[in-house]
């Protein structure tokens, strides 16, 4: 069952069987998302901020567009997701990606961004329209909320 509860964990769980369905989901999203980020302005140097980054693939392809200059910061909730999303970004040698363990509700960041992406999130947010608007810390002068899907 899918709950909009905040205080109820991803109804579709941590496990090691999720964590491949991700996966494979992503391999095949890859294309679309990376033209979308793409038309969306996400480029070389940007800082970026990824919400709900699950097991991390996301956060790995707007790493690669933003390049050795840019950074990511992914946000996600779930431990065991987490730690396999930091030993996937590990294994790719990607080295402008760091995750934070936080509910996207509560994200806090020293420095705006330049763009705020995410993937398969808002549907799990309790009251998804109040986090698009303050949570990112995205500076609003030069970029809106990027891409959410
Ligand atoms: C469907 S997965 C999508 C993962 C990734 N964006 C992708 O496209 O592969 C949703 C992720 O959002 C996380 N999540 C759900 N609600 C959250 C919240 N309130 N704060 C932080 N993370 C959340 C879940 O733990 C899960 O890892």
């Amino acid at each position: 069952m899918i709950t909009n509860d905040p205080a109820s964990p991803y109804a579709l769980g941590s496990t090691y069987a999720e964590h491949e369905r991700l996966i494979r989901q992503a391999a095949r999203l890859a294309p679309i998302t990376e033209r979308f980020f793409r038309e969306a302005g996400i480029s070389a140097g940007q800082r970026v901020l990824d919400i709900g980054s699950g097991v991390g693939d996301v956060a790995m392809l707007a790493a690669r567009l933003v390049g050795p200059s840019g950074e990511v910061i992914g946000i996600e909730r779930d431990p065991r997701s987490l730690d396999r999303a930091r030993a996937r970004v590990a294994e790719a040698g990607l080295h402008n990606v760091s995750f934070i363990q936080s509910d996207v509700s509560q994200i806090t960041a020293s420095e705006p961004f330049d763009a705020a992406v995410g993937r398969f999130i808002l549907m799990w947010l309790p009251d998804p329209t109040s986090v698009l608007p303050k949570s990112p810390q995205v500076n609003h002068s030069t970029q809106p909320w990027a891409v959410s899907f």
